[in-house]
């Protein structure tokens, strides 16, 4: 049995299959209707979520399985003082695999230890977000057709944003990736990451503080949310919260086929105006999300037989 904590739980090999599963499944989605009759997927989100938990309840629906849980804490019998570990038991005894997200790093972790199903950390506090990093990858390969070779501009709050830090774990295993991280001073990426993961591996990157900067360099620009919930103080991030907004009139510095990626949701960080530019792949990305986690559930669950690829 296999948890998915990071992104890095996953060979660059595995990667590769789940892209190509859940671009089968994209193009043969009748074949796969049925893949999971029977089965349950739960969703434990202890903190608030729009797209990942609908994505993993869709995801299942799509293959035949049924889906329980909840999508607030407060409905949950953690109002009554019970721990990651009990209630994991607990659903584990009602469920065939489980989709985690919690304001706490490293609570999905935990509830892994003690279940005896599947347990996807779905967002970890400002730590890892491994199936956001699947549909990122999923994104930039089948729309770019290569995830080598590539230049990529991590924008707003790194300091906080899970997403960058479980993207950048996963793009170093690649050839030739190149990281522009554009941010203020208060939010670059931690130390752990710029040590341990850029550094240590020789990996090229530079620091800007403005977007302007690094534009005509990037394949791919990835903008992300001044993530407002891990601000211990309100004053800082009204300061912070509009560092960076890319519009129609910057944009005019950009590649012609650069491509804008954002998890979403999004503040004031993307204008609307941006949003016809074909450049701006943001939505098409939530519908390779849907099927980068059909393909993980399959294979959790031993079922990617199914694919002959
Ligand atoms: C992201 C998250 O939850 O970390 N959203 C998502 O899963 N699509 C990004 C964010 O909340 O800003």
């Amino acid at each position: 049995m296999r948890h998915i904590m990071n992104p890095l739980d996953l060979s660059v090999e595995e990667l590769d299959h789940l892209m190509d599963l859940a671009t089968d499944i994209e193009r043969h989605p009748a074949k796969y209707a049925h893949a999971c009759d029977g089965k349950v997927l739960a969703t434990l989100f202890y903190e608030p979520s729009s797209r990942t938990r609908l994505s993993f309840e869709s995801a299942m629906i799509h293959l035949g399985g049924h889906v329980i849980g909840f999508a607030d804490a407060n409905s949950s019998s953690v109002t009554k003082g019970e721990t990651v570990a009990d209630t994991i038991r607990v659903v584990s005894c009602y469920s065939d695999i489980c989709a985690m997200r919690h304001p706490k790093e490293g609570a999905p972790l935990v509830a892994s230890l003690y279940s005896r199903v599947p347990v996807i950390n779905a967002g970890d506090g400002g730590h890892q977000h491994p199936t956001q990093t699947i549909t990122d990858l999923h994104t930039i390969r089948s729309m770019k057709g290569r995830l080598s070779d590539i230049t990529i501009g991590l924008c707003g709050d790194l300091k906080f944003g899970r997403t960058v830090h479980s993207l950048i774990h996963a793009l170093i295993r690649y050839p030739g990736v190149k990281f522009v991280l554009i941010s203020p001073k208060e939010l670059r990426v931690p130390d752990y990451i710029r040590d341990d993961v850029l550094e240590a591996n020789n990996i090229p990157y530079r620091e800007v503080e403005q977007l302007d900067d690094a534009m005509a360099d990037l394949d791919i620009l990835y903008m992300t949310r001044v993530q407002k919930e891990r601000f211990f103080n309100e004053e800082e991030y009204i300061r912070m919260k509009d560092a960076y907004i890319l519009d129609k009139k910057k944009l005019k510095l950009a590649p012609e086929d650069m491509l804008i990626l954002h998890p979403l949701p999004r503040n004031n960080e993307i204008a609307t105006d941006v949003d016809d530019d074909p450049r701006a792949v943001y939505f098409r990305q939530v519908q390779y999300g849907m099927y980068g986690r059909m393909a993980l559930i399959l294979m959790l669950l031993g079922l990617d037989g199914i694919y002959e690829g």
